[in-house]
Parts: C-alpha cells; sequence; structure tokens
C-alpha cells in the first residue's frame, strides 16, 4: 500500500474490518479515506472532490453539509441526547416522528416502531410477523418469501431475506423457513419469445405454485423491495406487482414492503409503494429517512398485525422485545427535520423535475457498444455492461470491466456503484442534484464507458 505506515490508510487496514469488501485486497490496497462533504460532493483527505452518484449507500438524500440537520441534532443533544422508549417510557421526538410516518405511509392507522439500519428493521419485523401469527392462533404460518436477488440486509433474518447467493455462501444461511421466488428482471429472465405480460403470468404463477406446495397455512409473508437496488436495480415489468398481490390476497399472505432505499423520494414520490401500486401491510424505511445523518430506521405495521401483537403482548405479559435505541431523540428529530425539509423545500417536485434529465442521459447510453440494458426510475438508475449486445453474453472474468468503469469514474471525481462485483453500474445521488450535476456524473460515466471499450476481455 503507498502511503506512510502511520497513515490514516494503513492505520485503517490494521484494524478496521470492513462490510461488503474483499478483505485481503483492502489490507493490500487500502481505503480511500472521506473526510468532509457539501451538497451532493465528498472529499478525500488530499482535498480532491468527488460528486456523490450514490448518496454514499443510496442515502444521503440532502446530500452534505446540511446545516438545518446539524442544528436539528444539535437542539435535541442540549435538550435530551437520551432516553428510551422501553418500559412505557417515551421521548417527544419518537412521538413527533411516528406520528408524522403514520401520517405519510399508505397503510391505514398505521403503528411505528424504531429501529437502527434497514437490516434491523428488516430483522425486528421477521419477529414482529411471527409473534402476530402466534397470538391470532396460526402458529404454523411463518415462512417469509423473497425474491432472488432481493436485498433486506445482513443480519441474520435480513440476510437470510436477502436473495443473493454470496450473502449466505459461508454464513450458513438461510436459516430455515426463508424462500426465494424468481427475480422479476425480464431482460435476464424473460424467455425467449416471452412478452412481458407472459413473464408477469409466469413469475406470479411460480409465485402462487411455491405457497401451493409449501402450504398456504404454513406462508406468512412475501418481501419485496419496490426496486431492487442492491441486487442489481431492477424495475419490475408493469402488471407485476398486482399479479403478485392477486396471488398474495388469495392465500392471505402478507405483503412486506421494503422502502429503505425506495423511501423518502427516491423513485420520485414518496414511497415507492405508491410508485408501483402496491397496499402493503407493512413498511420499513431508514436511509432518506434521516437523510443517513442518524442510524435510525422504522417499521410501519398495519393496525391488525398490530393488535395482534398487543394481543400477545397481554397473553404473554409482555412485548419481549426491545433495544436501547429505539425511538433515539437525536435520531429522531434529524429524520423530523428531513421531512420537514423535504416538505418545505418541495424535494419531491425537485425530483420530479430532475429525473427526467437523469432517466433520459442515462437512456442516452443505451446505444453504446458496451451497454446492454439502461433501467432508471425517479433518481435511481443502472447500466448493465455485456460483452455481446445481441446475446446479452455476460464479460468474462464477471466485473472486470464493471470494476474498470468504477475505477475510471472515480479517476474522474465521480463515485458510482458497481453492483456486487458484476457489469452493473448504479447511479442513485442526492435527491438535490441539479440538471448541471446530472450532467458531469454522465458526462464522466461516458468518458469511463468509452475508456473500457480499449481495455474490454474479448
Ligand atoms: C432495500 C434494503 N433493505 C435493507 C437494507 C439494509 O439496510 P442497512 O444497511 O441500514 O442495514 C438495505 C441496505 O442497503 C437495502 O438496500
Amino acid at each position: 500500500m503507498d502511503g506512510l505506515p502511520n497513515s490514516p490508510a494503513a492505520r485503517d487496514a490494521a484494524t478496521l474490518v470492513h462490510g461488503f469488501t474483499n478483505l485481503a485486497a483492502h489490507r493490500r490496497d487500502g481505503a480511500k479515506i472521506i473526510v468532509s462533504g457539501k451538497g451532493v460532493y465528498v472529499y478525500d483527505d488530499t482535498g480532491r472532490p468527488y460528486i456523490e452518484a450514490v448518496a454514499g449507500m443510496w442515502c444521503t438524500s440532502l446530500g452534505f453539509g446540511e446545516e438545518e440537520l446539524i442544528d436539528a441534532a444539535v437542539e435535541q443533544m442540549h435538550k435530551l441526547p437520551y432516553y428510551h422508549t422501553v418500559a412505557s417510557k417515551s421521548v417527544g421526538p419518537a412521538i413527533d416522528l411516528a406520528e408524522k410516518l403514520a401520517s405519510l405511509v399508505p397503510i391505514r392507522n398505521a403503528r411505528i416502531y424504531f429501529a437502527l439500519s434497514g437490516s434491523e428493521a428488516n430483522d425486528n419485523l421477521v419477529k414482529f410477523i411471527r409473534y402476530y401469527n402466534n397470538a391470532i392462533g396460526r402458529p404454523l404460518k411463518k415462512k417469509i418469501i423473497s425474491r432472488i436477488n432481493g436485498y433486506h440486509g445482513s443480519t441474520l433474518g435480513a440476510a437470510s431475506m436477502t436473495g443473493i447467493p454470496v450473502q449466505h455462501r459461508a454464513f450458513d444461511l438461510p436459516l430455515p423457513g426463508f424462500l426465494h421466488t424468481d427475480d422479476p428482471h425480464f431482460y435476464r429472465n424473460g424467455l425467449p419469445g416471452e412478452d412481458e405480460a407472459a413473464f408477469v403470468a409466469r413469475m406470479a404463477g411460480n409465485l402462487e405454485a411455491m405457497i401451493l406446495a409449501e402450504g398456504p397455512d404454513t406462508v406468512a409473508a412475501f418481501i419485496a423491495e419496490p426496486v431492487t437496488g442492491a441486487g442489481g436495480v431492477v424495475i419490475p415489468p408493469d402488471g407485476y406487482f398486482s399479479a403478485i398481490q392477486a396471488v398474495l390476497a388469495k392465500y392471505d399472505v402478507l405483503f412486506l414492503a421494503d422502502e429503505v432505499i425506495t423511501g423518502f423520494g427516491r423513485t420520485g414520490r414518496m414511497f415507492g409503494c405508491e410508485t408501483f401500486g402496491i397496499a402493503p401491510d407493512t413498511m420499513t424505511m431508514a436511509k432518506g429517512l434521516s437523510s443517513a445523518y442518524q442510524p435510525i430506521a422504522a417499521l410501519a405495521l398495519s393496525d391488525e398485525i398490530y393488535r395482534g401483537l398487543e394481543k400477545g403482548s397481554d397473553s404473554i405479559g409482555f412485548f419481549a422485545h426491545g433495544t436501547t435505541y429505539s425511538g433515539h431523540p437525536v435520531a429522531a428529530a434529524v429524520a423530523l427535520r428531513t421531512i420537514e425539509i423535504m416538505e418545505r423545500r418541495g424535494i419531491l417536485a425537485h425530483v420530479q423535475k430532475v429525473s427526467r434529465r437523469f432517466v433520459e442521459r442515462l437512456r442516452g447510453f443505451a446505444d453504446h457498444p458496451l451497454v446492454g440494458e439502461v433501467r432508471a426510475v425517479g433518481l435511481v438508475g443502472a447500466v448493465e455492461l455485456v460483452a455481446d449486445k445481441a446475446t446479452r453474453a455476460r464479460f468474462q472474468p464477471l466485473g472486470a470491466v464493471g470494476k474498470f468503469v468504477r475505477e475510471r469514474c472515480e479517476d474522474l471525481g465521480v463515485i458510482t456503484r458497481q453492483i456486487s462485483a458484476s457489469d452493473t453500474i448504479a447511479f442513485s445521488p442526492p435527491l438535490i442534484i441539479t440538471e448541471a450535476e446530472i450532467d458531469e456524473v454522465f458526462d464522466v460515466f461516458g468518458r469511463a464507458l468509452d475508456d473500457a471499450m480499449a481495455v474490454r476481455p474479448v
């Protein structure tokens, strides 16, 4: 590794364990250290600016250095830096935020529980659904169906729902009771001669066959991201979610919407469920909830599920689940201010406006010789690079061209996301991005693609 033995990168490599990283390569190559940020830009420890075209981990929706969010945290720190919400204690910011979220989510009379991360929220949800079904006398109805390539987090339950094989391998996952149905990615999984309508019917038919094979009385829920994020920014064909919801309704299977990426404006509406016509029973949210300025996640539960929890808690004696930081007042105050800023500054209208440019610029790459498919909705999108446009053949080895393009973009001052060592490059910039900044991102990406032509494997 370049640099002095006491440089931040050397000290990092000596002590810090990194997630989603090749650990040996990291020890050799070291980290890029980010020290500050403003707007859509972050700065490394040499002072170099980069446009953060994935908003960190698809999360800093209001950009970096937003003074109002900093003020919200400082004000709450002075007032009450910590108190908890267990054993019938509560704090004002958690109450205000719960009320606000309940008024926003497309779930009637929603009840809100707070967690710290998307993984924790989804993991908690698995427990809550089990508790609910036990309380209402359905002790067998416990299995959860998620989708191949879906991403729901890294804790035991959330990683079991995740449908990305590398996240199961060597972790002895998934746990029993977690099943995976089709990835609704038409470009990759459509059959020769199959149109989108037939593809959707096949997806719904396979889900129904799985529920019947398992026994409907054993299947509790189906979980999906409105747009699959970490699995490749997959946008299902028209009609997919209505066909899936019809199957779920038939067998009394809950729809759990994972809005960790799509929540809070990413698709141009407040929630992805609104963009894609989903009527969920629960919703998990994180990331954009606080513009990632504080670690906070939320679960919205239907009144019916909540009443099950209350019933179970009454018969057992109490609801024996809780954490120290659930409803943390500083995190809740920052999340509340985030939503308030979104409303006051018209962030949704801004996304609707600039996303036209974002989608148009992304689609402009469709004819590039390296590009197989362009996918985009709102301010989230991806470009899948292929070795052969006609056959859709992937590059071998998979990921080398994607890595080159990601690194080239970074050399040119734009941080993108390479999807799980593949040749798909994702974009999910802060929602405050301007049209001029969108142009800057895609001018750089275009140069990186052209440069990749010279080095691609043949
Ligand atoms: C859709 C989705 N669900 C859950 C998670 C997990 O969230 P966290 O990383 O906060 O645990 C993520 C993270 O990227 C996500 O994209």
